[in-house]
């Protein structure tokens, strides 16, 4: 018998957010495509101490199991005269600073028992931002290369977590789509 995915919104506290360290246990990982539990597993400490990507997760309070992942990494995106125009940027460069979610996933089981916290970790990376923003560096966009290969409808996720492509990329034959969210202001297109 299939259940009702309960919405996180109402859950929201039953989830702690910390940063990936050496002694994380993620064994209680997994996700259907292999290449995200290959990442976690075997490169996302790597990649952190070589300042390459800082990796989140989202452990469970009650059970301790890992939730969801998301490394970070900084950006920068150029943007068409016509993109600037539509994030009112009237500056004469092109590059504009922005966050990128490298890598996101929610662990199977709990993709299946709650809806959401895909978003919800959408949300969390702009917090993270907006605090880099109020303390420490300028950011403007979240990014994401959408990786379509893995999982041809991702594009539906982020366009329902306000994220648009950038213009240059449209295109075939891509394993992934680029694309942007203004975290100041959201963009009409
Ligand atoms: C993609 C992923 C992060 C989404 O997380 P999630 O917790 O299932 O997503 P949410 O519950 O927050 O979904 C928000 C909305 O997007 C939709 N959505 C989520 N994944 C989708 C998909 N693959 N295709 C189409 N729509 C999708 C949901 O139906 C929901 O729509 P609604 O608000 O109209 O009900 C998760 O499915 C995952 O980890 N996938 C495997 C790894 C992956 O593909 N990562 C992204 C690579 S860039």
């Amino acid at each position: 018998m299939t259940h009702p995915k309960k919405s996180i919104l109402s859950d929201k506290r039953l989830f702690l957010l910390e940063q990936l360290n050496e002694k994380t246990r993620l064994d209680s990982f997994h996700c259907q495509i292999k290449e995200y539990n290959d990442y976690l597993f075997d490169e996302s400490i790597r990649s952190q101490k070589d300042q390459m990507a800082l990796t989140w997760l989202l452990r469970e309070r009650s059970t301790g199991s890992i939730a969801a992942y998301m490394s970070l990494i900084s950006d920068a995106i150029k943007l068409s005269a016509t993109e600037k125009e539509l994030h009112q940027l009237a500056y004469p460069f092109k590059t504009i600073p922005a966050m990128k979610i490298a890598k996101l996933a929610v662990s199977t089981a709990f993709q299946e028992r709650y809806k959401g916290i895909g978003s919800l970790m959408v949300e969390m990376a702009i917090q993270i931002a907006q605090s880099c923003n109020e303390q420490h560096f300028a950011c403007r966009f979240i990014t994401v290369d959408a990786d379509i290969e893995h999982n041809e409808t991702v594009l539906k996720f982020y366009e329902k977590n306000n994220f648009i492509p950038n213009e240059e990329i449209k295109g075939k034959n891509r394993k992934t789509i680029s694309m942007r969210r203004d975290i100041l202001f959201m963009a009409k297109p």
